[in-house]
């Protein structure tokens, strides 16, 4: 094992001080991964703030990540150590325009990934994340299904459904960037690797891949292939997770697949949010009652 850095051994004292627990995005920088009690994907990490007895949780990923945790645990103070950290996509859809599309679209059912502001998730039937969209679409009765904000993931959930998904134009700025001539490049350098890619990649890019994943589902793959050596279609953050848990395998990144927003908090925005009890993420309890719903709805499908 290697040695703790002062600024671990800080942080582990803050949070037994603050009885805090530190949940962290598979896409954050290695030394906040470093921190953390628990890593994940959106729906490993909601599961982990719903189960908690923390009376604290640190949130490291992006804004509505830590406002889905503190609307599953109102009670709870949620910190987010970088509070500009917002994810484009989310700012795609607003509570107005989504009631509009309803309007158009009567009858059908509203599925929002949870890439979303709680204001929007107030105005859905169920959540999703990239782990269970398939899932989440399939327990709906409803042959007809409005689906935002991402139009990729839409595209990829109705490719595994048989119903009709009725899309909205969201997209991931980092992962829409990526073509099928970069990954087939990359291939061709590795020729004997697997290739992954998440969701909120483009049909001509998961239509290339050995596997459509979500990042928590690319831990599992990664740990479960025969495959020496694989090349990761999603943030660059999930290569260092792969090559931590799998030291003897190899692990390669696409070029430009770096989220902005997920850089943001760094090891000692941590540390100073444990000390001074920053950034506390607040969702108004009328926003928050209605949003819990679609959120619970999706966490008691598994
Ligand atoms: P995951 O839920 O697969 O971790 O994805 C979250 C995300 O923001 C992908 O860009
Ligand atoms: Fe949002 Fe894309 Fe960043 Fe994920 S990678 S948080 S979808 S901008």
């Amino acid at each position: 094992m290697t040695e703790k850095s002062e600024l671990q051994e800080e942080v582990e004292e803050l949070k037994k001080q603050r009885n805090a627990v530190l949940l962290v995005h598979n896409y954050q920088i290695p030394e906040v991964q470093d921190l953390a009690d628990f890593m994940g994907d959106s729906l490993g990490l909601s599961q982990r703030a719903a189960e908690t007895d923390a009376e604290v949780i640190v949130f490291c990923g992006v804004h509505f990540m830590a406002q889905t945790a503190k609307i599953i645990c109102p009670d709870k103070t949620v910190l987010m150590p970088d509070p500009h950290a917002g994810c484009p996509m989310a700012d795609m859809i607003t509570p107005e325009t989504l009631l509009d599309f309803k309007a158009q679209h009567p009858g059908a059912p509203v599925v929002a990934y949870v890439n979303t502001t709680a204001e929007v998730k107030a105005e859905c039937d169920l959540c999703c994340t990239s782990a269970n969209s398939v899932r989440v679409v399939e327990s709906l009765d409803e042959d007809s299904v409005i689906f935002v904000p991402d139009r990729f993931l839409g595209l990829w959930t109705a490719s595994q459904v048989q119903k009709e998904l009725i899309l909205w134009g969201g997209f991931c700025p980092t992962h829409a960037a990526l073509t099928p001539e970069t990954v087939r490049e990359v291939q061709a350098e590795h020729p004997d690797a697997a290739f992954i890619c998440h969701p909120e990649c483009r049909p001509e890019v998961t239509a290339l891949a050995d596997a459509v994943l979500s990042t928590g589902g690319m831990g599992k793959f990664a740990t479960e292939t025969e495959a020496r050596e694989v090349i990761v279609g999603t943030e660059e953050g999930m290569v260092y997770r792969l090559q931590q848990d799998n030291p003897d395998k190899r692990f390669y990144a696409l070029p430009g697949m770096v989220c902005p927003n997920m850089k943001r908090t760094t090891a000692e925005k941590v540390l100073r949010s444990l000390r001074d009890m920053e950034h506390e993420i607040v969702v108004p309890p009328e926003i928050a009652d209605r949003a819990r719903e679609p959120i619970e709805r999706m966490l008691a499908l598994g």
